[in-house]
């Protein structure tokens, strides 16, 4: 079942017809469908079918308050990487107690405000890290659960900006060390060592990664447990990918391979899947502002740039593009660059896309922009943040107001030296 789809050639969004939105909003805007992610929650939710998963949804994927709450609702826990998220988090009405707090730089006041707030479990990264956390969990009087974010070293085959389980990326605890960091964890009398997590890359889209990982992680359980610790929990962290390009995600193996992973390991196992939860529910509308040809190119200029979406300037990403409404001829399609209006040539949404014919005015869908996209957003060239809709049914809610050139300008003051 797809909620986003072209009917009677007019690109609808569950009930909503995305043009008609459009002339009541302003350009550019992101659109989600909450069926969408209810959808894929459950799918991996069927999937796994193991009492003993527990998903908690990578926040960072896409923090608005109301798709927290969607997920939330559904079942969802939350995997969060700073206190900004975890206030978010809480503010969608998900309490602590169903939080994992995942990151390699967290600090003093973070780690107090999450043990503050019963996180159920912090992912430490590093040695000093585990000194960090006891240090507060002291000052607080409380026991930390701790999971040890391991470096499996295993490559996830991904987009090199993406890919985090190698050993020379700076996340998680090396191999060799990490033996030595479940005995600091015991050492430490205010933390309460629970297992181990590992998280290799994102936007995987074949099953070997995931199974290399868990084979490192069943490994290593063996040698902790062989040694007399006790292990609950083992994360594997994130990374399922979704089809940008139409690859085929190999949910169903994915799942039986976390399903026999829980069996084996006789504990609980959690998963922080983000892209594969909101990213297909997303979409960014943008219009076209001028058609502009060069002696090689056809450019569409729009309203939306990489400050809206980065993906495509930072790691050559793809997203699926079409017209709003598909006009109903037979014209050649076109071969178009569609860019922004900021300053960089790097300030591009897509590049020689087939596209039947643009004039101005008309509205670009970039699909698959749930993930990742609003969440990287900046104001580069005093653009402003854009405004987020959340689809229901036939309902809509603006669930951000796009942020005013005038509120940016109340975060400054002319100091008066
Ligand atoms: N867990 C940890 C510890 C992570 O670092 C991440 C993502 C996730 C879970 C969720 O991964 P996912 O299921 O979404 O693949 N901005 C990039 C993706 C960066 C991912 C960072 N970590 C992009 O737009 O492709």
């Amino acid at each position: 079942m797809t909620y986003i789809a072209h009917k009677n050639n007019r690109l609808m969004i569950e009930g909503v017809d995305i043009a008609n939105l459009a002339a009541t909003i302003p350009t550019p805007f992101y659109i989600y469908s909450s069926a969408t992610m209810r959808a894929r929650f459950q799918s991996l939710k069927a999937a796994v079918n193991h009492p003993r998963v527990k998903i908690f949804f990578a926040v960072k994927a896409n923090s608005n308050i109301a798709v927290l709450s969607v997920l939330g609702k559904e079942g969802a826990n939350m995997d969060i990487v700073s206190s900004g998220e975890m206030k978010r988090a809480l503010a969608a009405g998900i309490p602590g107690s169903r939080m994992v707090f995942s990151g390699v730089g967290k600090t003093d006041d973070e780690i107090a405000f999450a043990l503050q707030n019963d996180i159920y479990q912090i992912n430490a990264e590093s040695l000093p890290e585990l000194d960090a956390i006891n240090r507060v969990a002291v000052r607080l009087n409380v026991k930390a659960p701790i999971a040890l974010r391991v470096n499996p070293d295993v490559d996830a085959k991904t987009h090199a900006k993406i890919s985090t389980g190698k050993d020379e990326n700076k996340f998680g605890i090396s191999w060799d060390h990490v033996e030595e960091a479940v005995r600091k964890v015991a050492s430490l009398p205010n933390l309460t060592f629970m297992g181990l997590s590992a998280h290799i890359g994102s936007q995987i889209t074949n099953t070997q990664p995931f199974v290399n990982s868990a084979a490192r992680m069943e490994e290593m359980v063996a040698r902790l447990r062989g040694a007399g610790h006790t292990i609950q929990r083992i994360s594997l962290g994130g990374g399922l990918g979704i089809p940008y390009r139409g690859e085929t995600i190999p949910l169903a193996d994915f799942g039986k391979l976390v399903h026999a992973f829980a069996e084996k390991m006789q504990c609980d196992v959690e998963l922080e899947p983000g892209r594969f939860l909101v990213g297909e529910a997303g979409v960014l509308i943008t219009k076209v502002i001028y058609v502009k040809k060069t002696n090689s190119k056809q450019f569409l200029i729009v309203d939306g740039a990489m400050n809206d979406l980065i993906r495509p300037t930072l790691y050559e990403a793809y997203h699926p593009i079409g017209k709003v409404i598909e006009a109903d001829t037979k014209a050649t399609p076109q071969t178009y660059d569609i860019v922004g209006p900021i300053c960089e040539t790097g300030d591009f949404l897509a590049q020689d896309r087939p596209l039947a014919p643009c004039q101005e005015g008309d509205l670009i869908a970039i699909f698959m922009a749930g993930a990742y996209g609003a969440t990287m957003s900046s104001m580069y060239n005093s653009r402003s943040l854009i405004g987020e809709v959340l689809v229901n049914g036939n309902q809509t809610a603006i669930i951000r107001k796009p942020l005013t050139i005038e509120q940016q300008l109340l975060w400054e003051t002319i100091p008066t030296f």
